[in-house]
């Protein structure tokens, strides 16, 4: 059996359903934080069960009997994957999976990053045969900048730097492939990236296109934007983590863009724009 974590988030549902089509739903599980949250699932014949990365106990009964283990990243910190590692090494998995990030990196600004090496430490140490599935950067950021941009014109953020936008739904059947075909995926992935790097001011000229509206790219020091943050309301620490992505991008450390999504989807991955205006057509 297959098990994946998160399945009520946005990338693990996508996974699950991408997987009902090509496994048996009586191969698949869900561990899941609430299990009523994932009613439909169970109805379809998927394994439903409780867990939570903080609880080892509930760990041990959701991922019972799996073969592999898709470990969805959740909080920042690597505490709570090395729980779930050691649980599905406990079940006696053959696989074990999961979601890193393509700027997996001990000493990024960017508080996850470290959180992600730290787990690709923990996953090196743990004796199971693991695939880190190095996403890249959710293009949802993007669609997030975008939607506030379009309230006011203007997209204000500190300096940044280019960044390889990823669609949800190519690094889900990424995920797929990785869990169903053996031979293609061992050890730590390249970056798995969209097709193209843009900075914040690119994001703007598409969203302007893709509306017929102005919008602005506006740059603030980090201290203005904090400053912004807070007084809309934003805890300190929020904007910090939040600043911590910008001062990464400027660095380059999403910037990479890789051939190996596009490998192994067997297609070109979705582009930022295309997901901006699917995005913009759903509002
Ligand atoms: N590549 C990137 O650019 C990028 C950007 C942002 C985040 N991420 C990472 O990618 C992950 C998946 O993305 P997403 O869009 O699917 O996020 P999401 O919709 O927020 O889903 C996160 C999932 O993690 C689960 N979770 C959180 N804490 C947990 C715990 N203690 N035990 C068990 N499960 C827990 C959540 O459970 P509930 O459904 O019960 O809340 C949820 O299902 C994120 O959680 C984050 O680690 C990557």
């Amino acid at each position: 059996m297959i098990v994946i974590t998160g399945a009520t988030g946005q990338l693990g549902r996508g996974v699950v359903e991408r997987l009902l089509t090509r496994v048996p739903a009586d191969l698949i599980g869900v561990s899941v934080r609430d299990a009523s949250r994932a009613g439909d699932l169970a109805r379809r014949g998927v394994r439903v069960r409780q867990g939570d990365f903080d609880d080892p106990a509930s760990l041990a009964y959701a991922f019972e009997g799996a073969t592999r283990v898709l470990i969805i990243s959740g909080p920042a910190d690597a505490r709570p994957h090395r729980t779930a590692i050691e649980a599905a090494t406990a079940a006696g998995a053959g696989r074990i999976l999961y979601t890193s990030h393509m700027g997996a990196n001990p000493a990024s600004p960017f508080v996850p990053m470290p959180g992600h090496a730290e787990t690709e430490r923990d996953l090196r140490a743990c004796g199971v045969p693991f695939t880190s599935l190095r996403n890249g950067f959710y293009a949802t950021t993007a669609v997030h900048f975008v939607t506030q941009a379009l309230e006011t014109g203007r997209l204000v953020a500190p300096e940044d730097g280019p960044v390889s936008w990823t669609a949800h739904a190519d690094l889900a059947e990424a995920a797929v492939v990785a869990l169903t075909e053996e031979s293609r995926l061992d050890g730590i992935t390249p970056p798995l990236t969209g097709p193209e790097s843009l900075d914040l001011a690119d994001v703007a000229a598409i969203a302007s296109d893709l509306t017929g509206r102005e919008i602005t790219r506006v740059t603030v020091s980090d201290d203005e934007w904090v400053a912004r943050m807070t007084a809309h309301g934003a805890p300190e620490q929020q904007a910090l983590f939040l600043l911590g992505m910008f001062e990464a991008s400027r660095k380059g450390e999403f910037a990479e863009v890789a051939p190996a999504l596009g490998e192994l989807l067997g297609r070109k991955p979705a582009a930022l724009r295309d997901v901006l205006a699917a995005a913009l057509a759903n509002r």
